[in-house]
This record gives structure tokens, sequence and C-alpha cells, in this order.
């Protein structure tokens, strides 16, 4: 069994570097460890400038993405030992500006994700005399969806962000059929009026790899071919129904 592994590891320094650089570092194997730790040691013990996020060290905050041999992944959850002899490369997520080392810049993502406004639209601006109950099959509806910790390791995956960065991504598309299937939103217009567009929905070729990379099981691409049938529909409604598709 190995007694220490190779880390290549993506730098970059704005301030001293033009261009992204590789860095390697030997970091004792331990089988317990996954990738955020050996990062972790790199910054204790070897190198106290290296950056990255992390938060939770459990898979729940979403912030410690990267890719890591060319896979989008959370480190947090990723073992060392699967990544055995190495070396292993760790970059950030793909398709975002980095800003420093392995942080990318996500005010993209952010901007999109407002766009479809995720939180319960109401259309009666009253306050409710009593809370908006819902059945336990009323919440199963929308429950998978709002699985998603935005860790962004969907839009690494997906071949149409890269190459046109306009598309509004699966995570918000998934976002935002998790309030539209909530029985107390009624912003489900709102959105499609949003996800409807070229940039939208349309955009997504059913690739499918989002899917695969998601760590919670959102589903993104299924929520995308949802919405293109909701789409669909709400196209030929307003064909038929010119005066009453709303
Ligand atoms: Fe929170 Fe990995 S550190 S998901």
């Amino acid at each position: 069994m190995e007694k220490s592994v190779i880390l290549q590891v993506r730098r970059y320094r704005p301030e001293a570097e033009t261009e992204p650089t590789w860095q390697s570092f030997e970091v004792p194997f331990q089988r317990d460890w996954m990738v955020l730790d050996a990062l972790n040691y790199i910054k204790d013990r070897l190198d106290g400038s290296l950056t990255y996020r992390w938060a939770c060290r459990m898979g729940v905050c979403g912030s410690c993405g990267m890719m890591v041999n060319g896979n989008p992944v959370l480190t947090c959850a990723t073992y060392v030992e699967s990544l055995l002899p190495g070396p292993i490369r760790v970059e950030p997520l793909k398709g975002f500006p980095v800003i420093r080392d392995l942080v990318g810049d996500l005010t993209d993502f952010l901007a999109k994700l407002e766009r479809v406004q995720p939180w319960i639209v109401r259309q009666d601006q009253q306050v409710p005399a009593a809370e908006h109950l819902q059945t336990p099959e009323q919440l199963a509806e929308y429950k998978q969806y709002s699985m998603c910790i935005n860790c962004m390791l969907c839009y690494a995956a997906c071949p149409i962000y890269e190459l046109e960065p306009a598309f509004i991504g699966p995570a918000a598309i998934a976002l935002a059929q998790r309030y539209n299937m909530d029985s107390r939103d009624q912003g489900a217009q709102n959105r499609m009026d949003v996800l409807s567009q070229h940039d939208g929905i349309w955009s997504c070729t059913f690739v499918g790899e989002c899917s695969v990379v998601c760590p919670k099981n959102v589903d993104p691409a299924g929520a995308i071919q949802r919405y293109k049938v909701a789409a669909t529909v709400d196209w030929f409604k307003s064909l038929l129904l010119p005066w009453g598709k709303r």
C-alpha cells in the first residue's frame, strides 16, 4: 500500500502569473482521507497560499466541487484511495472564470438563478391567515429537486454550458422545477417566460451528464425534459386559446 500520493494542483496567482500553472505536492496516504483532506494537508503543512472553497466537509454545502482527474466531483466525498496510484490532478470546475487557484467565479450562475425566481411566488399579495399545509404526496412532488446544493458540478459536466455561456444551465432549471411543483407556488408562468427562451431549456441537447455527476440525484436532465413538454403544451395552448393561455 502506498505511503504517499502525488497531487498535481492547478495554481493561478493573478498577481504573479498571467497563465495557470501546475504544482505537485506529495502528501501522506491515509485510507480514510478524501481529496479535500489531502488539500487541507497541503494548506496546513506545505503551502498556506493554496486557495479553494470548502465549508461543511459532509456533502451538504456544495462549495468544494472541483475537477479531479478530469471529472467534476465533491472533493469532500471523493476518497483518495479510489484514485490510487495517482498522481491525482485537481483543477477548478470547468466552465467558470478562475479567480485564484481552485476558486471559480460563480457570478454568472447566481445571476441566472435569480432569473428563474427560486422562491415561492404568490400572485395574491395578502398575508395568509394561516400556513399553507401540504400533504406528504405534495411534498414528494418536488422533494427530489429541492435536494440541489448548488455545487455546480452539473455546469462543469455540461458541454452546452461550455459552448453557449448564455445557456441558463441545469441547476437553475432544476430549481425552477422545484418551485413549479410546489403546491404553494404560483410562479410557473413567470419562470416559463424565462425558460422558454432560446437560452433556456431549448439549448439543452439532452447529453444527460448533469444527472450523472449530481451528488444528490436531483436529475436536472429529467427536469429539463419535463419543462420541454410543459413548454410545448403551453405553446399549443397559446395557438388554440390565444385569449386563455394563462
Ligand atoms: Fe461542503 Fe464538500 S465541503 S459539500
